[in-house]
């Protein structure tokens, strides 16, 4: 069990949870979340946005019921976090861009923090959310509201991009890098049982063969997802 610091309400469903505990972790992976003891039954994965000498914290949407019983979380309160799991984004090359839709700028502060060099792309439907994180770390953050961030990333300008975000924005990047050098790796999602690969309920096919989301991924280079696979989420 580790003990809350805070956690701040953000923007309408959206929260920064912060929690004591010195973690050592990568780009890109996940920790599964729970603050209940029977229901929900599983606990939840979600992605490492930071990480301090003695904090860990997550930005989250709140989505159903597990993602509300966090949101209701106050500083003192308990929570247990197992992880961290999954393989997280690989070590860049050259130039490199990090692009997130929404939510999907979760796990890319650590990574702005690993590559403060990259440039930061952010896209949102309505009003942004947890941008000051990043403008303290990269000098180079193009935000975006409404419409898509696809439009302003020209991954002919980079080696390397990290993506997070709607199944529908990683396509279109991916659609978008195609004939480029840029290698785009993206970091998806699916519906998760046991975050450690025991259960199988993270499979999918990816570069014809069958792949698990929580040890495989959650970060799975572009050419190799089946978008097919991820449309129901
Ligand atoms: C590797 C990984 C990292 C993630 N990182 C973040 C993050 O940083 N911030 C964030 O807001 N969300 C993140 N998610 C999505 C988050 O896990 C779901 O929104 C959350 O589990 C929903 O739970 P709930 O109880 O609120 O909703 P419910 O609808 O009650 O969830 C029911 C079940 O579906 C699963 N589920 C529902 N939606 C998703 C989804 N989109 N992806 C995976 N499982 C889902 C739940 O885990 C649960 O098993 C991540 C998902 C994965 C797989
Ligand atoms: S979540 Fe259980 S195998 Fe991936």
């Amino acid at each position: 069990m580790a003990l809350v610091i805070q956690n701040v309400r953000l923007a309408h469903r959206i929260y920064r949870l912060t929690v004591q505990g010195s973690y050592s972790a990568r780009m890109g992976q996940f920790f599964m979340l729970r603050c209940w003891d029977a229901y929900p039954v599983l606990s939840r994965p979600i992605s490492i946005h930071n990480l301090t000498e003695d904090s860990v914290s997550f930005l989250y949407r709140v989505h159903g019921t597990g993602t509300w019983l966090l949101s209701a979380l106050q500083a003192g309160d308990k929570i247990q976090l197992e992880g961290p799991f999954g393989q997280g984004f690989p070590k860049p090359q050259g130039r490199t861009a990090l692009v997130g839709g929404g939510i999907g700028a979760a796990p890319l502060l650590l990574a702005a923090k690993e590559i403060p060099e990259s440039s930061v792309y952010l896209g949102y439907t309505g009003v942004p959310f947890a941008v000051n994180g990043f403008h303290e770390i990269s000098r180079n953050v193009t935000v975006k509201s409404g419409g898509t961030i696809v439009d302003a990333v020209d991954p002919s300008r980079y080696d390397t991009i990290f993506a997070c975000g709607p199944v529908a924005m990683m396509r279109s990047l991916a659609q978008k890098a195609e004939g480029t050098n840029a290698k785009l790796h993206v970091s998806i999602e699916k519906r998760m049982g046991c975050g450690i690969g025991a259960c199988n309920s993270c499979t999918l096919t990816s570069a014809g063969s069958s792949r698990k989301v929580c040890t495989d991924g959650p970060v799975f280079p572009a050419k190799e997802v089946n978008w097919n696979d991820l449309h129901r989420l």
